[in-house]
């Protein structure tokens, strides 16, 4: 290569990084997978050690991507935050050791592995052992003041608990990592994909979507989780326990959430050791594991090893490359989902993918193609990483046929051949027309499911065949159904109809949420509806409600959970003279949705309750107690932290019932549970 060429090649690599960096850090929307992104980086970074000529100070080599974006206040750090290099080799994770036993002049180094959490970055400062600040890396300098969405993380302590032989700093900054469990990212998508609303990639994006977003009672909704294993700066200094091990026992006394295990490593084969055990185990963990740290347990080692221009030298991130499989492109098959979204699905020649077949992966939408050049014929590798929804990574040019040629997507929805729109802002494609036959299947599926009517008998094979016929168009029609039609569908269907016709009927007085749900607004999933059954407690007293019904002065939401994108989702539905028909029309079909009760006297002594639920009970499942617990207007939570108010915990209650005991938090059985609902 000559310097000229090197020059170009540097400058291509560095627009291009800087480009992935915006994506990732600033839009939560990465292009490029992680793999791919750090082989760009360490190209660029092999250039500019040959080429020293080359360096420049502003190269992304150089410093941390920064997360730093509008309507944030920027706060400064008072400690620096960091990134750390990293590898996918054992080989350098040796080197690394190399280097730091000749830095430090002792061959005896002691680490601790960790997992690598694959979230974000954020630093909470705790003054005099309270929490008053949570800022997110931003460009290690200077981050965004996120603390009311760190507020809505139940798991995090306000306080640090405090006893005689547990010190608490003046002001101390403790470092972390925020995400989203696998579980709550799954409920999330499970909602969505009810919600008619395009599915999220994967938990690391989510996450760090949901803390940058300006809704505190929005980032609420979708529990976030956190993580902490470092500290910042600490006044006084000398408070610091002397190794990384004592900061996560001593995070874990403060009674922080903490990594879930780490390894103390007496040398770097004990630690390589660790590397391959925590890989093993990963799975195990709430949280998406891309790696291990290692760190250098004594800190004053890691002082006197100091750092670089953005990583320490006492640090290292050993990355597990997520498993990729190559396979045939055979074709592109188009989805249309409640509210029109076109999906293109990949339809893959069927290929072993860790663990599981694969033969059909998401192709996002119409722009993912065009960027990534995928044609019917083509190899493209697939990968399947936080993510649980299979993923096309790129396509494997060696291996194009001459007759594979660029896709053209449909510019006429596929199921009712309507002109296909893109609204502006949006990457979705959408069938405008409300009357699409793959749409009306879709709604009148979604509102007749479990999730939401619950009409026996009224599965998605017989949604199918009624909207075939042409007798349901719409959700009112499921009403309207005729006896005479409807025995019309089969030999012997006399019973089966009637058993349908009594369900349908039985249905017009389902729960009030269930009606809500099933409208399917967007951004309205189960937990939303409950919330709305319970302050508007009529179809009609929703449909007529003004932002002003949702959002306070100061843009405060007025109803727990409903923040400002949902409430402009819910006006916005019912301002269609479409929609409020279909609620008019039920109504005059004799639908009469059985409204919440009131709370009783019992019940008002659980509002602004917090409960949460361990265990296997002995005769309640975990819904129906939940059901019990919101109706008499408690919530139900997920993790335990001093703002739980009880526990209900039954057999094999884990962590959560320690979790209560440390915290002293009351813990109830069963028996107890009842006395309290029935007051
Ligand atoms: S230590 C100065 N420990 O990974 C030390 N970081 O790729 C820097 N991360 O910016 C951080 N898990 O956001 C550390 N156990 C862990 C981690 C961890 C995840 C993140 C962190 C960091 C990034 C670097």
């Amino acid at each position: 290569m000559t310097l000229d060429e090197a020059r170009q090649r540097v400058a291509a690599l560095r627009d291009e990084i800087n480009r992935h960096d915006e994506r990732y850090y600033r839009q939560a929307a990465p292009e490029i997978a992680d793999f791919d992104y750090d082989r760009l980086k360490r190209e660029l970074a092999d250039l500019e050690a040959a080429w020293p000529e080359l360096a420049a100070a502003d190269s992304p080599t150089d410093r941390v991507g920064d997360d730093r974006s509008e309507g944030f206040k920027t706060v400064r750090h008072l400690e620096r935050m960091m990134s750390l290099d990293n590898t996918y080799s054992e080989d350098e994770v040796r080197e690394f050791h190399a280097r730091l036993v000749k830095l430090l002049g002792r061959d005896e180094l002691h680490y601790v592995v960790e997992p690598k959490i694959d979230g974000l970055a954020v630093s909470l400062t705790y003054e005099k052992g309270r929490l008053v600040r949570a800022v997110t890396r931003g460009n290690g300098v200077e981050g965004d003041d996120v603390t009311a969405n760190i507020l809505t993380i139940a798991s995090l302590p306000r306080a640090l608990a405090t006893a005689d032989d547990i010190p608490v700093p003046d002001v101390i900054e403790i470092r972390g990592e925020v995400f989203m469990t696998l579980a709550e990212f799954r409920r999330i998508n499970r909602e969505r994909e009810e919600a008619g609303d395009p599915l999220y990639a994967n938990p690391r994006n989510l996450a760090a979507g949901t803390l940058k977003l300006l809704d505190p009672a929005e980032v609420a909704r979708r529990r976030l989780d956190i993580v902490l294993y470092g500290r910042g700066h600490c006044e006084p200094a000398s408070l610091l326990p002397p190794t990384q091990e004592g900061v996560h026992q001593l995070v874990r006394r403060w009674g922080l959430p903490t990594v879930e295990k780490y390894w103390h490593a007496r040398g770097i084969d004990e630690a390589i050791a660790a590397i391959r055990e925590l890989d093993s185990r990963r799975d195990a963990f709430a949280y998406a594991t891309d790696g291990a740290v290692i760190k250098l347990d004594t800190l004053a080692l890691q002082r006197e090893a100091g750092a670089t221009s953005k990583a320490p030298r006492w640090a290292m991130a050993y990355k597990f490359a997520a498993e990729r499989a190559e396979t045939e492109l055979l074709a592109i098959s188009i989805q249309v989902g409640r509210t029109g979204v076109l999906t293109p699905v990949a339809e893959l020649a069927p290929v072993q993918l860790a663990g599981t077949t694969v033969s059909r992966a998401t192709l996002h939408n119409r722009d993912e193609i065009a960027r990534k050049d995928i044609r019917v014929g083509d190899f493209v590798r697939v990968e399947k990483a936080g993510e649980i929804i299979p993923a096309v990574i790129d396509v494997n040019l060696d291996k194009r046929q001459l007759h594979c040629v660029p896709y053209v997507f449909p510019d006429n929805c596929p199921v009712c051949g309507h002109k296909v729109v893109q609204y502006e802002g949006e990457v979705a494609v959408r069938c405008p027309n409300p009357e699409c036959g793959a749409q009306v299947r879709r709604r009148v599926q979604h509102f007749a499911s479990k999730a939401c009517v619950d009409i026996e008998g009224l599965g998605e094979a017989m949604v199918d065949t009624l909207v075939d016929r042409g007798w349901v168009k719409s959700i009112p029609d499921v009403y309207r159904l005729r006896r005479d039609d409807l025995v019309t569908l089969g030999k012997s269907v006399e019973k089966s109809t009637d058993n349908l016709l009594a369900a349908i009927e039985r249905s017009k007085t389902a729960e009030l949420w269930r009606f809500v749900h099933g409208l399917g607004i967007t951004h309205v999933g189960a937990a939303a509806s409950k919330d709305l059954a319970r302050r508007f407690r009529s179809l009609d007293a929703l449909a007529a409600a003004t932002r002003d019904d949702f959002i306070g002065e100061k843009k405060t939401s007025l109803i727990d959970g409903i923040g400002e994108t949902m409430a402009a989702a819910i006006v916005g539905h019912f301002n269609e003279p479409r929609n409020r028909a279909v609620v008019a029309e039920l109504i005059a079909l004799g639908v009469a949705p059985t409204a919440p009760a009131q709370a009783s006297a019992a019940g008002a002594t659980l509002t602004g309750k917090t409960f949460v639920l361990t265990g296997t009970l002995p005769t309640l499942t975990r819904e129906q107690a939940t059901e019990m617990i919101e109706s008499a207007g408690g919530k139900v939570s997920s993790s335990v932290s001093k703002k739980t108010h009880y526990v209900v915990a039954g057999e094999e209650a884990g962590s959560k019932l320690a979790k209560a005991e440390s915290l002293g938090v009351p813990v109830l059985d069963e028996a107890a549970l009842r006395a309290l609902l029935a007051g």
